[in-house]
Order: structure tokens, then sequence, then C-alpha cells
């Protein structure tokens, strides 16, 4: 069984070593709060804020999920250098599109393959 990480302020954290990784393993929501019945609405998942997650070969993010409440809406699967390059560093960004019909309590898991599964915050989304 997966355990599941989540997010802590790294405000609130007093060793470097740590915030680096929380930070860089955390998935981030970006969405507008309220949207219009039938509308597209932009998903945008990110996967760290101030602290770049590597992308080698043995260790990097190999998928993006979003769910909203427990139905798994997307996934976006990546292969080991694919964005930022073996070697390479950075925060991944996954933009899903999708009709909003109802209201949506949206939530991202990233999954890194050294580090494990790590589970946003959820972000309601109000279909008016
Ligand atoms: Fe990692």
């Amino acid at each position: 069984m997966l355990n599941v990480n989540k997010y802590v302020d790294i405000n609130t954290l007093d060793k470097e070593a740590k915030k680096d990784y929380i930070d860089r393993h955390s998935a981030f929501i970006e969405v507008e709060k309220e949207v219009a019945k039938g509308e597209m609405l932009t998903v945008t998942v990110r996967v760290g804020d101030e602290y770049p997650h590597p992308d080698d070969f043995d260790h990097y993010i190999s998928y993006v999920q979003l769910y909203n409440g427990q139905t798994l809406l997307a996934q976006a699967n990546f292969e080991p250098g694919a964005v930022f390059g073996n070697g390479g560093k950075g925060n991944l960004r996954v933009t899903f599109n999708i009709m909003a019909n109802k209201n949506l309590n949206l939530t991202a898991m990233a999954y890194c393959t050294k580090h494990g599964l790590w589970e946003s915050d959820t972000v309601k989304v109000v279909v008016k």
C-alpha cells in the first residue's frame, strides 16, 4: 500500500532539507473558484513551488492525477527525462481541461518514483 504524503506549509519548518523535500513533491492546483455551467474549466497542477524536482532515469515524477472527490478524472504520465531532460530538474506543470457541469472538489496526486505519492489540498469549484 502506498503511503500518501500531504503538503505542509514550509514556512513552519526549520530545516532547509525538509523544506526542499516537501516543497518539490507537493502538488498545487490552480483553477478558477467559480465557473459558469457548461464552460470549459482549465485546471493546472504544479508539482513543487520554490524547489525543483529531479527528472532522472531513476528519480522523476511519473504521473499526475486529477480527482473530483473519489473519482479519477484524468492522469498524465511521463517518461524519465521527458520534461526537463535526463539529469535536469524543474517544477512540472500539467493542464487539464474539463467541462464544468456541477460543483467540483478537485484534488491532485503526484507520484515520485523514489518518494511516493503526494496529495494536494482539495479545491472547491462552484458551478453556477
Ligand atoms: Fe522525489
